[in-house]
């Protein structure tokens, strides 16, 4: 891509890439559904209907759903599932309208093994869609794997660290530099308190202002901006390695099968290659998920239709801590 792509050309890209690796590509689920226990809750993760498959109740059979945009492997799948984290587990509620990168509604590219392939295939492609195609500047981009504290279920993701060094050193980067442990809030990933869940790995872009490469010391800063909950560093892509399945007295049990479960954030991708012109200029970046065009002729309908401008400002937090609405700063 040299031309800066639309978002729906970024998000073509992604099934594209997948439909190549022979996913079948099934339609969003709905935003809204019935839980297992019964209750009416909202989609908060692309893997949500595929879970009677990784409990095993239901056999990996996709490319038979009704919808399917594209027929591959009844193994694979591929799809953008919109989703609402308004409460329970995953609750971006306190994030929505105070940065640039969270949202109550948004769509999650996700590819998934229902016990085809593991973290070697799922691990590589990140990189090769990531690196090769999109590409990201290398630099720029940390891995993060899990490293329990004591207590925590499962055991270092020594796999996939192996993975992800390959990968940095191969382009002669340093892997110690570019792969973060993570603790089991961010790197152990589960639906909700219960139900199925494993160790993931994620991908966090470094933003600063700068030359689109960052030289070894920037690289070494970079790192430390990981999960630190700031725009100048963001998550964009966790790749889950289903093995367990949560129960309610605590306990983690391993699956019938081993299964991959990612989730990329479209609009944040959309930020940062369009934010960025397609990775050339990260000095003078303006990357916001609001100034990209998944938001702009919605804001641009506004404008005309009230007559005020948008001016793409956050609210700041005064000295006791409140947040001051913009006008009255
Ligand atoms: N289920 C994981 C998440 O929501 C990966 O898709 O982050």
């Amino acid at each position: 891509m040299s031309a800066v792509p639309t978002a729906a050309q970024i998000r073509q890209s992604f099934l594209d890439f997948f439909k190549e690796k022979q996913h079948t590509i099934v339609p969003s689920d709905n935003v809204g559904y019935t839980s297992r226990d019964g209750a009416r809750i909202f989609t908060n993760a692309g893997m949500n209907q595929f879970v009677p498959i990784f409990l095993g109740e239901r056999s990996a059979d996709v490319d038979t759903w009704p919808g399917v945009l594209h027929k591959g492997l009844p193994t694979r799948a591929a799809d953008t599932q919109k989703c609402i984290r308004a409460g329970g587990k995953h609750n971006d509620l306190e994030d929505v309208g105070l940065d640039t990168y969270h949202h109550t509604l948004f769509e999650m590219l996700g590819n998934w093994s229902f016990g085809d392939y593991f973290k070697k295939e799922a691990i590589s492609w990140a990189w090769e869609l990531v690196i090769e195609r999109w590409k990201f500047p290398p630099t720029r981009v940390f891995a993060t794997i899990y490293q329990p504290g004591k207590g925590d279920p499962a055991e270092r993701d020594q796999e996939a660290w192996d993975i992800w060094a390959e990968k940095f050193r191969s382009i002669g980067l340093d892997p110690d530099i570019h792969i973060v442990n993570g603790n089991k809030k961010d790197n152990f990933w589960m639906m909700g308190d219960t139900g199925p869940c494993g160790p993931c790995t994620e991908i966090h872009i470094d933003l600063t202002p700068g030359a689109p490469n960052l030289d070894e010391d920037r690289q070494r800063a970079g790192a430390l901006l990981v999960n630190g909950s700031d725009a100048s560093c963001i998550e964009i892509w966790n790749n889950v390695f289903i093995q367990y399945n949560a129960n309610p007295d605590g306990s983690f049990v391993p699956l019938p099968a081993q299964h991959v479960d990612t989730g990329m954030g479209f609009e944040r991708v959309c930020s940062i290659i369009q934010g960025t012109k397609n990775f050339t200029d990260f000095e003078t970046a303006k990357i916001s998920n609001y100034d990209t065009d998944v938001f702009k002729p919605i804001f641009d309908e506004l404008t005309k239709l009230s007559g005020k401008t948008y001016a793409s400002t956050l609210p700041k937090a005064n000295e006791q801590g409140h947040v001051v609405p913009v006008t009255e700063q």
